[in-house]
């Protein structure tokens, strides 16, 4: 007997144990033959390795081997990520431990990047900037959310819209069409026939779960054009995107409803950031240096160079562009979950978010795990058993979904 990652099945392979879904849902069963159409469904699951007969004990191991000394080194490195938190808590002590194995097997450069400018500004002479006010009372434009998104978010509010209505107003956008047509074509749906049409890809996978995409992918684009030295826009998406599919994956493994709007909570939650980063670039120097310098968290930080934090700013942003009050509580509330309109919702996304920062896949720019709100993570009842599963299905879909979003910039 042996475990096998999905790519290496082969046709009449036999399953010796049960394979389940992220939300204990048995998926195949032990002793059924591995066909084409059976390793399809592993891929549209995210399920990543099986266990199979046979192999003549020749089994094959679903994790690269790293060399002991340096799981030690990066374990060390990784406690300074997670200074802030109690790593003797059950979660805690799970996202530590799924951390320093991600870190180690993907060679995760530890946390000296991002700071690509020299250090030879005098911060700290540096006066509080009320970005708040200068947003407010300044009237500083921020970017125009594009029309396509508004009327999605209407029509996707309307009982009464078909697909083909949601379909006509995706179609005015050329490019959205395209590369929504690529996503919903690619391994991240896994659909068994090609699907040519928007009206179809609408019927099969939902309008909130179109809005959802044409929102990020809106999105991105209008921050597109930050500059390299200040922010590498594609560790933001890629943790941004994380973040989003683990929101997504735990709000479905409690059997949440809305669970696209808890993707777009998620890719958006660091949104406030991007406006500091392409409007007060100097300010978003002087930040990121000041948390370099002192090891301490962008979030402790940026308050008192700025009079406000970056979840402030992003609720402005979003109120601005007129999206729901749910996916602004949670962009604002992330960090202190029980503010929100929905602390539950919150909750995800800030355990997401953890998590997110904990492997190091992708930056905002933070370096460090702020906090950890240990009431909203009683409130949850969620099994930190259930991180794994969730990490390894989220790390499974970021690969094709951020290609897309990649592409679109
Ligand atoms: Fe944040
Ligand atoms: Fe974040």
């Amino acid at each position: 007997m042996g475990c096998l990652t999905v790519n290496n099945l082969k046709n009449g392979m036999v399953l010796s144990e049960d394979v389940l879904d992220i939300n204990a849902r048995l998926l195949l069963s032990k002793g059924q033959k591995i066909t084409p159409k059976q390793i399809r469904i592993l891929k549209i699951w995210g399920i990543t390795e099986v266990h199979v007969v046979g192999q003549k004990g020749k089994t094959n191991i679903e994790a690269p081997q790293v060399d002991p000394e340096i799981i030690e080194k990066v374990k060390e490195s990784t406690k300074e990520i997670f200074k802030n938190v109690d790593l003797e808590h059950p979660a805690i002590k799970e996202i530590f431990e799924l951390s320093v194995t991600h870190r180690s097997q993907t060679c995760t450069p530890l946390q000296k990047d991002n700071i690509q400018f020299q250090i030879n500004e005098n911060f700290e002479n540096k006066k509080i900037l009320d970005i708040r006010k200068k947003i407010e009372k300044l009237r500083i434009k921020l970017p125009e959310i594009p029309s396509i998104v508004n009327q999605l978010n209407e029509i996707t509010a309307d009982p009464y819209a078909s697909a083909n209505d949601v379909a006509e107003v995706v179609n005015k956008s050329p490019s959205l069409t395209a590369v929504l047509l690529k996503i919903v074509n690619s391994a991240f749906y896994s659909f068994p026939a090609k699907i040519d049409t928007v009206s179809r890809a609408v019927t099969l996978i939902g309008s909130k779960e179109i809005t959802g995409l044409a929102l990020g992918l809106s999105t991105m684009q209008v921050f597109k054009d930050i500059p390299e030295n200040i922010i590498d826009m594609k560790s933001f998406l890629r943790h941004s995107l994380l973040c989003g599919l683990i929101s997504r994956i735990i709000a479905s493994q409690k059997n949440m409803p809305q669970t696209e709007q808890m993707f777009v909570s998620g890719l958006l939650h660091d949104i406030g950031r991007l406006v500091i980063y392409k409007y007060f670039p100097d300010q978003a120097k002087s930040l990121l240096i000041s948390a370099f310098v002192s090891h301490q968290s962008l979030y402790s930080v940026e308050s008192g160079l700025f009079g406000c934090r970056h979840t402030k700013i992003g609720k402005i942003l979003l109120k601005n562009w007129q999206l729901s009050n749910a996916l602004e509580s949670n962009v604002r509330y992330h960090h202190q979950p029980s503010g929100a309109a929905d602390p539950l919702e919150a909750g995800i996304v800030h355990i997401a978010d953890v998590i997110s920062n904990g492997l190091g896949v992708g930056s905002s720019g933070e370096k460090i795990i702020p906090h950890f709100d240990y009431e909203i993570w009683d409130d949850l009842k969620i099994s930190p058993q259930l991180f794994k599963p969730a990490i390894d299905l989220a790390v499974h879909q970021l690969a094709s979904l951020e290609m897309f979003f990649k592409s679109n910039n």
